[in-house]
């Protein structure tokens, strides 16, 4: 994270003496990257944060998720709304596909989650609809439909929808995509300065991302949080409920990020895929398509151009807006499509001359863009479109009419 926050009470040096009433030292916890040569932050705990009293191992359904290569190589078109299975934001999570940089799932959640910390890389969450509560030992974020939440490798944390608990009225179901990676998640180091300050030709900047406001204090003992590992899955027990910092201070903690603050970046002619680049991680690039005006050359063309990605998989999470338009490739609100290197993809047919004269795009999507394939999951062929790869060879638009196409991508 690019830049420094405090929140809550924090002694007046680093690594002294800082009392709590009644007697005792709070106990100071460093959050740190790259082995103290990066990002972190300093936490202050009521108790050790190092005290575990058991250890167990455990199974969860994503760890089972076995991943088979895009082999024949074909485009995909899954249908996550045809996803039938709820749970919590962390153990129901349908794994879609995946690689060895990052795994991304989709899951429906009604339910809250375990204390959950994922050790292997940093995540984050696209709120595809409803509201949902992040509680972390650096505080709570509130998250909705838009919102990319980040989540710090090693963040203890839990989700709770809302509507759940026990307080709040009925409320939407909650849906989202996970992204998980095997290492950081930051903004664009080219949008960023030597000090990590975002720099003017950023689509976002440091006031759209928002942090924990305040400490989150739980009371608790033998407190179970499940890590998740290399190996596997351990649930350990806490001795004290691990939200128990009283303040924290530095660069790295989790934050949320609405895609309706994401300024897109417009030309007169077509502009290539990373205006549209939101965070990167080792091996993929996460992008953001939002509302934005069209190519504004007197003869430009607004649909994209037929493309060959020859060092990258491409996936597209379609959000919102008017893509209901490339009907004609059975693409709809909650569709996830898959182009691989290896597959030219472009327009529908009769969606270049479709878009001539079109002024604005409404259309929200969410883009990642992985440097080695992606393998896919048995979540994933249980709601794929068969028909999808032959769609631009015309047999659907001759079965469904011309289909205009989504500019995403
Ligand atoms: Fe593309």
């Amino acid at each position: 994270m690019p830049y420094y926050r405090v929140t809550g009470e924090i002694p007046r040096k680093r690594h002294t003496r800082f009392q709590r009433p009644g007697g005792g030292l709070y106990a100071e916890e460093l959050m740190g990257e790259e082995g103290f040569s990066s990002d972190s932050s300093l936490l202050y705990h009521v108790h050790p944060p190092t005290a575990i009293v058991k250890s167990e191992a455990m199974t969860a359904d994503a760890e089972q998720a076995t991943l088979a290569a895009n082999h024949p190589l074909l485009p995909r078109h899954y249908r996550t709304q045809d996803l039938a299975r709820s749970g919590d934001l962390v153990l129901a999570r349908q794994v879609l596909m995946g690689n060895d940089d990052v795994r991304i799932s989709y899951v429906t959640v009604d339910a809250p989650s375990d204390l959950y910390r994922n050790s292997t890389g940093d995540e984050a969450i696209y709120v595809h609809s409803g509201s949902i509560r992040f509680e972390s030992v650096y505080g709570m974020i509130g998250a909705a439909a838009g919102d990319y939440v980040v989540v710090p490798r090693g963040t203890i944390h839990r989700w709770i929808p809302a509507g759940t608990s026990g307080q709040d009225a009925p409320a939407e179901p909650v849906t989202a995509l996970v992204i998980e990676a095997r290492g950081h998640i930051r903004p664009p180091g080219r949008y960023l300065s030597q000090a990590g300050q975002f720099l003017e030709h950023a689509p976002y900047c440091e006031r759209d991302l928002r942090g924990p406001g305040e400490p989150l204090i739980v009371e608790g003992d033998n407190v179970e949080v499940l890590v998740r590992h290399r190996q596997g899955v351990t649930r350990y027990t806490y001795a004290h409920h691990p939200f128990d910092v009283v303040g924290w201070d530095g660069c790295l903690y989790p934050y949320a990020f609405s895609i309706k603050d994401f300024e897109p970046i417009t030309g007169r002619l077509h502009q290539p895929p990373p205006v549209h680049q939101t965070f990167e991680g080792p091996g993929f690039v996460i992008c953001s398509f939002v509302p934005r005006l069209f190519d504004y050359h007197p003869e430009s063309i607004p649909a994209p151009y037929n493309h060959s990605n020859v060092d990258s998989d491409e996936m597209i999470f379609y959000v919102g807006g008017d893509f209901m338009s490339r009907k004609g490739a059975g693409i709809e609100m909650g569709s996830i499509t898959l182009h691989p290197s290896g597959f030219t993809h472009g327009p529908q047919p009769g969606s270049v001359e479709a878009s001539i004269g079109a002024v604005r795009t409404e259309e929200y999507a969410v883009m990642v863009d992985t440097f080695r394939p992606l393998d896919l999951a048995d979540a994933a062929f249980a709601c794929e479109d068969a028909a999808y790869p032959w769609t631009w060879a015309g047999a659907a638009a001759r079965l469904t009419g011309p289909a205009d196409g989504t500019t995403a991508g």
